[in-house]
């Protein structure tokens, strides 16, 4: 890791993860915006990056399509894990979900290229439920959430690579989320300079939905 990185990080220790509007915003979602900043060991960030980086280099970084909420990317599904990355994902599938919730298959990967972002946008309920959880790899990058009626509430979370990030409840379906873009990438008064991120998006299902493609053959491979 750059050494560049693990200082903005030290000098951002005392400020924790989580910052917002207010500190009321911040506790009613204390259980619904959640960062956990060392979810993923070096080993396990560099097992999770080596998998996916042949079958992202197959594809190029689109841009400037007129209605996309994602700018300067590239994204694959995956649905067949080596077995340490699958005990990665099993991982985050107890620290996010409940046991009632079914997961969206296959895992969405998306790959931010360096002056990559993605605009504010809430995800469709068509397509997933409740629960949102993502890991980041490779970069530092700050994800804003903005309430979609009263854009005065806000919250900021400074994603580290290596980090796993939750949303639920009224921070998913009340809030828009971002990534910001480099020149606008701030945790408060700090920067927090982007470079290529790769993340490992988990989703619920909408609920009342069954099983995604349950006679898929399971996912190790
Ligand atoms: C999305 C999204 C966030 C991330 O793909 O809908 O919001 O962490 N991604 O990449
Ligand atoms: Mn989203």
């Amino acid at each position: 890791m750059a050494g560049s990185r693990r200082l903005v990080m030290r000098l951002l220790s005392g400020c924790g993860w989580v910052r917002g509007s207010d500190s009321a915003l911040l506790s009613r979602l204390r259980d619904e915006a959640v960062v956990h900043p060392r979810f993923l060991t070096q080993e396990e960030e560099d097992t999770l990056t080596r998998e996916l980086e042949p079958q992202l280099r197959r594809r190029r970084y689109e841009y400037d399509h007129w209605d996309a909420a994602i700018h300067g990317f590239r994204e694959t599904e995956k649905s067949c894990w080596s077995d340490a990355s699958q005990a990665i994902l099993q991982r985050v599938q107890v620290a996010a979900f409940g046991p009632d919730q079914t997961l969206l298959s296959p895992v969405h990967v998306l790959d931010l290229e360096h002056w990559g972002y993605i605009k504010p946008h809430v995800d469709s309920v068509k397509f997933c439920g409740s629960t949102i959880a993502g890991l980041s790899l490779l970069s530092p990058s700050v994800m804003k959430l903005v309430h979609m009626q009263e854009p005065e509430q806000w919250l900021e979370l400074l994603l580290e690579p290596g980090s796993l990030y939750i949303l639920r409840g009224s921070a998913r379906y009340d809030f828009s989320h971002e990534i910001l873009r480099d020149e606008e990438s701030f945790f408060g008064a700090h920067r927090v300079p982007r470079g290529r991120r790769i993340s490992v998006i988990c989703r619920s299902l909408p609920e009342g939905m069954g099983p995604g493609r349950p006679e898929e053959p399971p996912t190790a491979c």
